[in-house]
């Protein structure tokens, strides 16, 4: 059992593989205090090996207290958890201790994503706190994985009395520990620069990451992590947080002034109200938990297995995905029929299996100012209509998939014209028009099936087997003409819980389709998404060597078998870098793989290549699917090279990536130290046609060969002898 209570010490020990986390009932009045998370506490989870709890250190208020659930108002002035306001308007609030249930496997969250898991591998336990006076319970969920180092938490936050109370912040999880240097990291960018690692000092005061743009975001992603401030990717300590929600949240590290942390994540109280009449109750979505003693590199891996076996889901989960060519970057919205199939024809004959036909194929849609929410094919660029495409494609033996950007309607369309009061606005304000379009009121049931009836009657209509799921600008002018005035602070959790609905409705309807998340990019790349779709966009940018950083932030978290990685031409379309056509494919091998250029008129030394990079990405697809993820040196760290290794389970098959990005003169062959191989076992290495022991290839290195130019790329490929 992962999870036992003292009832005498009256304390809680949840374990993990190689953690433990500790917290326990404090005082009268029932306090729930934090007491330890870190390795696992061995033995066999007796709680007499926990040392008895001191709590002599509490001092006035609660600010020297390690809390588990904060709430505001009563004593605790770091940044809580809860707050509320009664119908009296107030908003003071101390929930302590009631109840407790400890039992076998995973709830679902109605409504919302949430890793998953069986009785076999995963224990919850559920503790009830209340605040009487206030009429307000929070019933604190933890579930513990046996089989991964991952404690995952949500909260359920019910109103107990009979008058409405206002929920106006709900985070979903809190870390307190005592400062030991930590660093913190977390992951920033911007459109075509997504999830570059930052890694700061953490100082007094408050720092972290948030969104108030109703997506998870380019600029800021749903992580934070507090490290030891000399953790390396094998050695130190990492505590780690990642949100599975897809809208506003913040994470933030608060360092106070007795030298304790604060860790917290959830919903961004910013425009939240949520209103709770008596007997209702709020789910605040899950964050999840991972304390790793060896480093990054742990962390990584962690992250990496439990989003592969307990949260991505569907048919693609396990398999090999097929290799696409997206006709974006080719042609634009200049494209038709014989266009689309001069492209299918040439990808075919290079081993390319999926044409995927991107923005422009409906409505009035020539140019990015009009058409979005008319989901009807356009005949004049798709002749013949779609069944007729899609059937030629299917005849040349490979699969076809679509785009569609469902959340959103551009002034310009039929759906505006009908529904003006569908589109977010307020009354009489001119609202922002990125890229001239509005965000529709998802809230509004009606909107919801309006897009999924439009989008089925598409994909009924023809045999699609793939969808790319984009979106494409941020929440301005939030208000819904359908919800009263005390309603409206609801609407960003509203719209992500609509939006999760309708991603539920089209994957329950159409199993056998893949879905794949967009946002501009990598704008929407949160654990959220990964729950409805098994692959995500990274970044609109695919230059190689810009990828390199962006990829790597990306991998800190997610298994490479969800990076959207795309082999684009050159000069690059976001950077304008002219990078070796080998050097594209090497690095989109590390995701996904596919196309993303006109290939009947790149270069036929180039096209030639394709065939080469396909038969690679089957060779190495399953192990970079299912393999453990090592990060051995880093380009935006050493401004020079690029090197990161996948290993099998079994530890019997290695794929060595190495970019060489920047050269440098006088500077001898990098020798790159291995990760991950087996001591016992010697490895055959294709590349240098020869066996090497694998504690030879980890602590001596491996020899790489430094070439002039930049820009180069190689494999290695390891297998056990
Ligand atoms: C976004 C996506 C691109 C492409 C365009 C189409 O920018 O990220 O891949 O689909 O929209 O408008």
């Amino acid at each position: 059992m992962g999870i036992i209570f003292n009832e005498k010490e009256r304390i809680f020990k949840l374990d993990t593989k190689d953690t433990s986390y500790i917290m326990g009932i404090e005082g009268d009045l029932g306090h729930l205090v934090h007491i330890y998370y870190g390795k696992k506490l061995k033995g066999d989870s007796n709680p007499s090996y926990i040392p008895s709890i001191n709590f002599s250190h509490k001092i006035w208020f609660m600010d020297g207290c390690a809390m588990e659930y904060p709430a505001g108002g009563c004593g605790d002035f770091r940044e809580h958890c809860i707050e509320i306001r009664t119908e009296d308007g107030y908003t003071a609030l101390e929930p302590v201790y009631v109840s407790h249930d400890i039992y076998k496997g995973k709830p679902l969250l109605p409504g919302l994503p949430a890793t998953f898991a069986d009785e076999s591998c995963c224990t919850t336990l559920e503790i009830v706190m209340r605040d009487a006076l206030a009429g307000v319970e929070a019933v604190l969920l933890y579930s513990v994985f046996e089989d991964t180092d991952a404690i995952t938490r949500s909260v359920k936050i019910r109103n107990i009395d009979s008058r409405d109370i206002m929920l106006t912040k709900a985070l979903s999880a809190c870390l307190d520990i005592t400062n030991d240097d930590y660093d913190i990291i977390t992951l920033n960018g911007a459109w075509g620069r997504e999830r570059s690692i930052q890694r700061q000092k953490l100082g007094y005061g408050r720092s972290g990451v948030f969104s108030e743009r109703g997506v998870s975001g380019h600029q800021n992603h749903p992580f934070i992590a507090l490290v030891s401030d000399n953790a390396t990717q094998k050695t130190g300590d990492v505590y780690a947080m990642n949100f599975v929600y897809s809208g506003n949240y913040e994470a933030q590290c608060e360092r106070t002034s007795n030298d304790m942390v604060r860790m917290v994540m959830g919903i961004n109280p910013y425009d939240f109200a949520w209103k709770l009449s008596g007997g209702q109750e709020f789910i605040a979505p899950e964050v999840v938990m991972v304390y790793s003693a060896e480093g990054l590199g742990k962390m990584t891996r962690t992250f990496h297995d439990l989003y592969r076996n307990h949260l991505i889901r569907g048919r693609y989960k396990d398999i090999k995905r097929p290799i696409l060519i997206n006709n974006w970057e080719a042609t634009y919205f200049d494209f038709d029929t014989d266009k689309l199939l001069a492209i299918a024809k040439e990808a075919k004959k290079h081993g390319i299996e999926m044409l995927v036909v991107d923005d422009g194929w409906f409505g009035n849609r020539f140019d990015d100012n009009r058409a979005l929410g008319d989901w009807v094919v356009n005949e004049e660029k798709i002749k013949g209509g779609l069944k007729y495409l899609v059937d030629e494609v299917n005849k040349l033996g490979m699969k076809f998939g679509m785009w569609f950007e469902p959340e959103m309607v551009c002034p310009d369309s039929d759906l505006y014209r009908a529904h003006p009061d569908w589109a977010f606005h307020v009354p009489n304000r001119e609202g922002a028009r990125a890229r001239n379009q509005m965000v529709l009121d998802m809230t509004r049931k009606e909107v919801r099936d309006y897009i999924f009836d439009s989008m089925a009657k598409v994909l009924n209509s023809a045999n699609v087997e793939y969808i790319k799921w984009d979106m494409n600008r941020a929440l301005t002018d939030v208000a819904s003409l359908s919800l009263p005035a005390d309603r409206q602070g609801e609407i960003y959790h509203r719209y992500m819980l609509a939006v999760y609905e309708l991603q539920e409705r089209i994957v329950q309807e159409f199993p056998h389709i893949l879905l794949e998340n967009c946002s501009s990019g990598g704008g929407r790349y949160d654990p959220g998404m990964l729950y409805y779709s098994p692959q995500i966009w990274c970044s609109d940018n695919a230059d190689a060597i810009d990828r390199l950083s962006i990829q790597e932030g990306t991998a800190l978290i997610y298994p490479l078998s969800t990076m959207g990685a795309h082999v684009t031409d050159c000069p690059n379309h976001s950077v304008g870098r002219t990078t070796p056509f080998e050097t594209r494919g090497i690095v989109a091998l590390a995701g996904t793989f596919g196309y993303e250029l006109d290939v009947t008129k790149i270069d036929e030394k180039e096209r030639e290549q394709i065939s080469e990079q396909t038969k690679m990405f089957h060779k190495y697809n399953d192990l970079v699917r299912n393999g453990d993820y090592y990060r051995l040196a880093s380009y935006s760290l050493n401004h020079r090279y690029d090197c990161y290794m996948v290993v099998s389970k079994d530890k019997k098959e290695a794929l060595v990536t190495y970019v060489q990005a920047r050269t440098v003169a006088a500077m001898p062959d990098p020798v790159i130290k291995l990760d991950g191989l087996s001591e016992d076992i010697s490895y055959y290495v294709d590349e240098l046609e020869r066996t090497i022991p694998g504690d030879v290839l980890m602590n001596m290195g491996l020899f790489v060969k430094y070439e002039h130019g930049d820009y180069k790329a190689r494999l290695y490929h390891l297998t056990a002898r």
